[in-house]
């Protein structure tokens, strides 16, 4: 094929632009979207790398052709220590049976029950608090998040492990991170202390995820959620291997509650910088809810509680950069001939704050989305949940449940940023808001409260 690249940085000889990714990925991604354009050729090693934002290629990568761009090899063998083989990560035959068999756990009838679960463990969240206290939001987040994905998928209490739970999160996806960046994976028996924490963390998550498929075999119960669908399907997880039902449960707890963690921190940040916004959404709660806890059916008059969280995850998508895809064949984008082999970036971080779609991308703005506004952008504009056969599997119920949780908290309490510099996002597998953001959180009069 003849050779024909896009614009992009030259980076170093043999390296190419490893140092630059390693050193801040979200600000590499950034700044050559930003100097080059919709699309972006440079060097990872001797690999060659494209950054592709323009949405017409994003929709084919996705959606037309993602039998041609699977998930990145070097990167599925960097995560495989932790994720297996699992939904997140497989490809081909191994995914789609997979993929299949959760879906029936996240159908809107379901997801509906799911709400009450949602509700019940904000309120739970919460009733700790007292007017004035002080706490960090991104473990008050990450307490409500794991149950959430607990309860409804594994019918499982979590509440003992939870701070276990998101310290081996945390671990596991640095330590990887750090692989991820440079596309460069480590082998767990190279005798490093990386290793040694990775091994620390991953036995951790297992043993938490192991645990539950031990408590379902002690009742055998068929409870109705995915765990007891999995095991049902395998002759009580006879028919399942130790591994496949591992990786088939740590995909479903990982992808399941960081995400959506972080953007609740993220929609605390933005609603605390931005006023205006915050008593719009008062105004909206107080109206629809008159003080009564939320539920399922109240969800489409929380409109503009939808919109702050889908404004919220256009500028902080916690999934900012999709796994890197690889082309099984010669395939052209834009004009420029890419070769079997390659890797291709795609970024909804990047792509979210492109002026032509989002006028004045900076700024946090929930009026873009009224009345379902991002209908209207070109296909591959929005993508904070990815799309096609590999779209989010957890998108409805990762909405609901950001709504559901928001409107809960914020109908009582206000969320005060203690955090007095700028709260800078890092890139890594997930888009995180720095650590420990510090809050104050004041009781609000509702509505009900008032009229009383
Ligand atoms: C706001 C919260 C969330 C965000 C922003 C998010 C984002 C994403 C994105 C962008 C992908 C596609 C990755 C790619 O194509 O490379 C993905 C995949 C996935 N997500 Fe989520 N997610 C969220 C919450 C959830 C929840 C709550 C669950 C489960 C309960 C979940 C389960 C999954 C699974 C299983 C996949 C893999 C799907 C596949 O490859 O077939 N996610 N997520």
């Amino acid at each position: 094929m003849k050779t024909h690249y896009p614009p992009g940085p030259k980076g170093l000889p043999l390296l190419g632009s490893v140092l630059d990714l390693r050193k801040d990925k979200l600000e590499f991604l950034t700044s050559i979207a930003k100097t080059y354009g919709d699309f972006v050729h440079f060097r990872v090693g001797p690999r060659h790398a494209y950054l592709l934002s323009r949405p017409e290629c994003v929709h084919e990568i996705l959606v037309e052709q993602p039998k041609k761009m699977p998930k990145e090899r070097i990167h599925q063998m960097i995560v495989a220590p932790f994720f297996g083989n699992g939904v997140v990560t497989s490809n081909g035959e191994v995914h789609d049976r997979q993929r299949k068999m959760a879906q029936p756990a996240f159908q809107p009838r379901r997801l509906d029950g799911y709400c009450r679960v949602f509700v019940e463990q904000a309120l739970q969240g919460i009733n700790g608090w007292r007017s004035g206290g002080e706490y960090e939001i991104d473990t008050e987040m990450l307490r409500v998040t794991i149950q959430n994905v607990c309860l409804t998928l594994f019918n499982a209490d979590a509440s003992d492990i939870v701070p276990r739970a998101a310290a081996a999160m945390t671990n596991i996806l640095g330590l990887l991170g750090t692989e991820y960046d440079i596309s460069f994976p480590i082998p767990m028996w190279v005798p490093i202390e990386h290793n040694r924490r990775k091994r620390e963390a991953i036995q951790e998550l297992d043993a938490i995820v192991m645990k539950f498929a031990e408590d379902w075999r002690n009742s055998g119960q068929d409870r109705g959620d995915l765990l007891s669908m999995l095991m049902l399907a395998h002759g009580h997880g006879r028919g399942v291997t130790h591994d496949e039902l591992r990786d088939y449960l740590i995909a479903m707890f990982s992808a399941g509650h960081e995400t959506t963690a972080y953007s609740l921190v993220w929609a605390w940040i933005m609603l605390a910088q931005n006023p205006e916004v915050e008593a719009a959404l008062w105004e909206e709660l107080d109206r629809v809810l008159g003080g009564r806890p939320p539920t399922a059916d109240d969800l489409p008059q929380l409109a503009y509680t939808h919109m702050i969280i889908k404004e919220t995850l256009r500028l902080y998508p916690t999934g900012w950069m999709l796994f890197p895809r690889e082309t099984t064949e010669d395939l052209v984008f834009g004009g420029y001939p890419i070769a079997k082999g390659s890797i291709i970036y795609v970024s909804p971080y990047v792509i979210h704050r492109d002026e032509r779609y989002f006028p004045e991308p900076e700024r946090f703005n929930p009026e873009r989305f009224r009345g379902g506004a991002e209908k209207h952008l070109p296909r591959g504009a929005y993508i904070p949940f990815g799309l096609g056969p590999r779209v989010c599997m957890g998108q409805h119920f990762a909405t609901m449940e950001a709504v559901l949780t928001l409107a809960t908290v914020a109908q009582r309490y206000r969320v005060m940023l203690l955090e007095k510099g700028p709260l800078l996002a890092s890139g890594k597998i997930a888009l995180r808001p720095p650590p420990g953001v510090k809050v104050k959180v004041v009781a609000r009069q509702t509505a009900a409260a008032v009229a009383a």
